[in-house]
This record gives structure tokens, sequence and C-alpha cells, in this order.
């Protein structure tokens, strides 16, 4: 065990004592991996040091899931050796492979765009389909899908990543939706095709830090009809029409609170639905300025609370229960620093029943005070 200031605290260094404020409130139990926002966390509460365990092996701990299954393999071992869910995958072979894959992709994906972004002509859709496939269907599962998406934040956060991202969450979602292939390889094309319009807004305004102006929020609020506008250059029997209102339409809602028009209801068309909710779940998974990216159980909790009303019952539901059965089998922290094992899943899928180390149970559907902050 040794001492480590709080701003010298790396991600994957375990707690060797429980870490608590001036006051006496946990911040994290012993034998817990530091998070970005954990150590953001201790930070904020003033906390001077943290005694960290040193790099050896642990002794059986209240961590310790017995054998070695996928789900004990998900659990922190106790020592700084055993990184965070997010460092395993990172670590992984699959995820180097998929990172190479990935960015020769997205490479591949600005090419394939700049006909339709300069207006220069045909374009290979068939070509477009070809570049996301191999990804989609190269992964063991669709949550090693998300766990990868997930975690090639670092790599690329241009709006072709942001295209391509959605583009394989709605390949994964069109699986879940058991729609015909076909149909899977269209709404690919439009997740791949949904933002292209932003090509036409200065980066410069799309990646700036601050808060907009009013022009520029509407210059970036225009972005939806640009991209349709450049896409209805094509007869709707090379470009099926659903593609294009995926474009237009993707930032429309259904209790009308969307843009452009303030659509509602049936007058969204279904493939702008299933493109909105991976657009969103791509923009909540992101890292932002402001925040690390969420963990899956945050972003169910944000859909929770943004409203479900917003999206189709249909598209929105299915997504969020699959998400939520994956993910159920993961180890988990705790805002208050207490790590434990998913149980059970309530209906409020953000809020499980979750069994702590000590063997005791917390149902979060009744403690409005807690909350899953990351896997563990
Ligand atoms: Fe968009």
């Amino acid at each position: 065990m040794h001492v480590v200031k709080t701003l010298q605290l790396e991600e994957g260094m375990i707690t060797a004592l429980p870490v608590k404020t001036q006051d006496g409130q946990l911040v994290a139990d012993a034998g817990i991996p530091l998070t970005q926002h954990l150590i953001a966390q201790m930070n904020s509460y003033g906390i001077p040091s943290v005694q960290i365990q040193d790099d050896e092996p642990a002794e059986a701990s209240v961590t310790d899931k017995g054998p070695e299954t996928d789900e004990a393999s998900h659990a922190p071992k106790g020592n700084a050796q055993n990184p965070t869910y997010s460092q395993r995958i990172k670590s992984s072979a699959g995820f180097q492979r998929f990172q190479f894959e990935y960015t020769k992709a997205i490479d591949d994906l600005a090419k394939g765009l700049a006909p339709v972004i300069n207006q220069s002509g045909t374009f290979d859709k068939d070509m477009l389909c070809e570049i996301a496939f191999p990804l989609i269907d190269g992964v063991k599962s669709s949550i090693e899908m998300f766990d990868m998406l997930h975690n090639m934040r670092s790599v690329d956060d241009s709006i072709y990543a942001h295209s391509m991202n959605v583009g394989l969450i709605s390949g994964i979602f069109g699986k879940w939706l058991k729609l015909p292939r076909e149909e899977i390889q269209l709404l690919v094309l439009a997740g791949l095709l949904h933002d292209v319009g932003k090509a036409k807004i200065p980066l410069e305004v799309l990646n700036k830090p601050g808060k907009y102006t009013d022009e520029e929020f509407a210059l970036v609020k225009s972005h939806p009809k640009l991209s349709y506008d450049l896409l209805s250059a094509y007869p709707d029997d090379f470009l099926d029409p659903r593609v294009k209102l995926a474009a237009l339409q993707h930032h429309e809602r259904l209790d009308g609170s969307g843009y452009p028009q303030g659509l509602q209801g049936n007058d969204i068309d279904d493939f702008a639905m299933m493109i909105a909710v991976a657009d969103v779940y791509d923009a909540m998974t992101a890292a932002r300025s402001y925040r690390a990216p969420l963990c899956p159980f945050q972003v169910i909790a944000a859909f929770e609370k943004e409203g479900l009303q917003k999206y189709h019952p249909k598209y929105i539901l299915k997504f969020l229960e699959k998400i939520a059965n994956a993910y159920q089998k993961n180890r988990i922290l705790l805002n208050d620093g207490r790590a434990g094992d998913i149980i059970f899943l309530n209906k409020q899928l953000s809020r499980p029943i979750v069994q702590l180390s000590d063997g005791s149970c917390v149902d979060l559907s009744r403690t409005p005070d807690l909350s899953i902050q990351s896997l563990l």
C-alpha cells in the first residue's frame, strides 16, 4: 500500500482503504479500481491523497467471485495489474483488430461520401455498406460491438466517426428488431448518410467548445435539411426515400419537441425513429469536455429521464432492454463507491437490484440517491 496525491491518481489504480470525505462520506470502498469519474469526485471533494494498493497479487477479497467465468472476468481482482472494464477491452487482441479495421473504414467512408458532399455525381452505395458490414459481422456479439465503440472515442471524433458509429449501431439494432437483411442494409446506409450535411458546416462552428450564438445554433440545426438536400439530388430508384427521410427527420421527436419541422407521432418515418435512437446512444456514450462517457446504465437512465415518449416505444424499449440485458451480468460500481453485482432488472431498467460485496441487496428503484456509475 502506498499514498498517491489525488492529483496524481490514474484510472485503474486500486484503492487500498476506503476513501472518505472530511465529514466521513464514503467516496470509494477499498479494492475499487479508480475511474476518471471517481478521480474527479475525489478532487472536487478536496481529498488530498488516497491509499493505493501496491502492484502485488491480491489476497482473496470481498470482490473475488470464485472460479473464472465470463461474469467473473469482469470483476476487479484487487491489484493494480487488473485494469478497469474499459482498459481490459482496449488491451484485448479483438480491440486492436477492430481499431485497425474501424480506422480504415472511417477513411473509406470519408472517400465514399465525397461525391455526395461535393455534389459531384453518383456515389457507390454498395461500397459504403461493404465498409460497414465486415465490422458488424466480425464481432462475436452485439455487445462486443458496443464495447468496442465506447472505447474507440480517443481515436477519432469526426463526423465520419459518428456516422460510422450510427451506421454500425443501426446494423445491430436492425438485427435486434429482426428486420430482413435488405432492410438492415438500408438502415446501415441511412446511419452512414444521416449527418452528411454537417460537412457543409464550418468545423470551427461544429467543434466550438463553448456555447453557440443563436446564429451558430441555427446553422448547426440546419444540418438535417442540408443532408436531405444533398441526398435528394439522387433519384428514389437509386437512393431509397427512407434513407433521405432518415437524414431529414432524425432529430424529430415523437412528442413534437424535435426539429426541423416539429413533426409528431406517425408523421416521422420509421427509419428516422430508429436512426434517432442510434444517434442519441452514440452521442451519450461519447466523452464530452464537461463529462466522461456514460456507462450503459447511465445512458439508459438518461433516456428514461429525457423522456421515453420522445421515441417510438417499439424501438426505444427494445433497444434499452437489449442493452440492459446484455450488461446485467456485469459487476458495477455505485455512485457511493460501493461495488456490487446486478441480480435483478426492474421495470425501470437503469435501477436494478444490486447485491453488494457484503451480501446485502440494494433495490435502486427504491433508493433515488444511489445509481450505477460505471461497469467494473
Ligand atoms: Fe444529426
